[in-house]
């Protein structure tokens, strides 16, 4: 991969085999403080429908490590061949999956542990380069384990969100910024841009291939939006006002009798929330959280205002109006530090709205990597040249009108599955995900 500014290489393949080592490594730790923190009886317990009992997570991460890097990569003969069935989440739906004879605990663990053991050796002795082999080019499948593993730790994360019971996790809270007093919103001016990567070694195949595309002007919001402007559209009635609501939301809201974000209980006149098996006041100053794409949508047209497009999130996140090109981040192209972006499961919260000024990008947007996953109006399609790789049920199964783009990353997801051009989707009406969002308008032409 080369600095597209410099054309220098930023990434030789040893330097890319040591990121993969990290990644798997810190991978590996989320997970185990994550199906370590609960006792055994509540790894195989089922939390919630949505989701998978977290002993299935487990061995499920175990399993694709050994499809990918021992099987794919190393042409291993499968260890267990019995089990991959019932980690094969095609096979299986979430709700299927307590009664599946899966693998207890300590078997799980042993499994992925051996896995591990092996995926570590193929690691050291894989070229990462100059075999023709797109699956191994630039450790490509090592960086693709490593944010399938990452991605299930999320997914776990929301699992624990979900459970009943007393606080098992926790983590420091993120500094509490200054109170932000920039401007509400940023022009974004109107002009091409590129969208997606073609260089990014470990970008998935639905960020490929970078393109041209044209985008108008428009205003987008400096942060996400926060509980307190969220429960002024409460307190005015969004939620009995058919208005502001897509039809299909309207009913379901009403049919679910949905009045608040996810975990928000009233309790005299106050907002409280539960997180992570505490219960606390719903904190005006942060991005509002657990929200579906039917309440963000309705909040905006509340607000007179829309939702942002996915060609226009990511151009507010990578566009540099200085040099005309797109970048890795907000910020430029070094990777994320604690000081660019809460990520990683570091702070179990999301940052107040505003912190993080070293993150925001040239036009002065803050908080688009991390805190939380942001909805736009778009529905999840593939780039013009797009290509299923390595396999088709990641994105291509998933492309159509079900389900909405979320992008930016949350507070729960690690560095190394988060990046400008990364792609997230969920149902509209999911919201048990760490999903907020934040506000767009059209500008006119001449810049207002
Ligand atoms: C990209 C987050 C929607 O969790 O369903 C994990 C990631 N794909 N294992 C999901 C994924 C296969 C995926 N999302
Ligand atoms: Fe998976």
């Amino acid at each position: 991969m080369t600095d597209p500014a410099t054309g220098t290489a930023f990434d030789d393949p040893e330097t890319l085999r040591k990121r993969a080592l990290a990644a798997l490594l810190t991978a590996r730790e989320r997970t185990a403080l994550l199906t370590s923190c609960v006792e055994d009886a509540e790894l195989t317990a089922q939390h919630s429908t949505l989701m998978s009992p977290l002993v299935w997570d487990l061995a499920h991460i175990g399993n694709q490590e050994e499809q990918w890097l021992l099987r794919a990569v190393a042409g291993r003969a499968a260890m267990r061949p019995e089990i991959d069935g019932l980690y094969d989440a095609f096979e299986h739906p979430r709700a299927e999956r307590p009664s599946l004879p899966l693998l207890p605990p300590a078997e799980a663990r042993t499994y992925a542990a051996e896995v591990r053991g092996r995926a570590l050796d193929v690691l050291e002795t894989t070229a990462f380069q100059g075999h023709g082999d797109r699956l191994t080019e630039a450790g490509f499948v090592f960086g693709m384990v490593a944010q399938h593993e990452q991605q299930h730790d999320e997914t776990m994360l929301i699992t624990h969100q979900l459970r009943k019971g007393p606080v098992a996790l926790t983590a420091p809270d993120p500094v509490p910024a200054h109170a932000f007093t920039g401007p509400a919103e940023v022009l974004v001016p109107g002009g091409p841009f590129t969208m997606g990567t073609s260089t990014e070694p470990w970008a998935l195949d639905n960020e490929r291939p970078a393109h041209a595309r044209l985008v108008p002007p428009f205003w987008i919001d400096t942060t996400p939006v926060t509980n307190e402007a969220y429960q002024a559209f409460i307190a005015d009635g969004g939620y009995e006002d058919p208005r502001w609501w897509d039809p299909q939301g309207w009913s379901h809201i009403r049919a679910h009798s949905i009045g608040a974000p996810l975990f928000w209980r009233r309790d005299g006149g106050q907002w409280l929330r539960r997180r992570f098996g505490a219960t606390e006041v719903v904190p005006p100053n942060e991005p509002v959280l657990h929200v579906s794409w039917y309440e963000a949508d309705a909040y905006a047209r509340w607000a007179g205002r829309r939702l942002p497009s996915e060609a226009e999130w990511e151009k507010a996140a990578r566009h540099d109006p200085e040099t005309g090109r797109s970048t890795r981040y907000p910020w430029g192209d070094a990777d994320p530090t604690p000081e660019h972006a809460n990520l990683g499961q570091r702070h179990l919260r999301p940052a107040p709205a505003g912190s993080y000024p070293e993150g925001q990008s040239p036009l002065g947007v803050r908080q688009l990597i991390g805190d939380v996953w942001e909805w736009t109006s778009s529905e999840l399609l593939p780039y013009p040249g797009f290509g299923a790789f390595p396999y088709k049920e990641y994105s291509e199964v998933f492309f159509g009108s079900e389900h909405k783009v979320l992008r930016g990353g949350s507070f729960a997801v690690d560095a190394v599955a988060c990046r400008g051009t990364f792609r997230n989707w969920d149902y509209p009406v999911r919201r048990q995900i760490f999903s907020g969002f934040r506000t767009a308008r059209d500008a006119h032409p001449d810049g207002d």
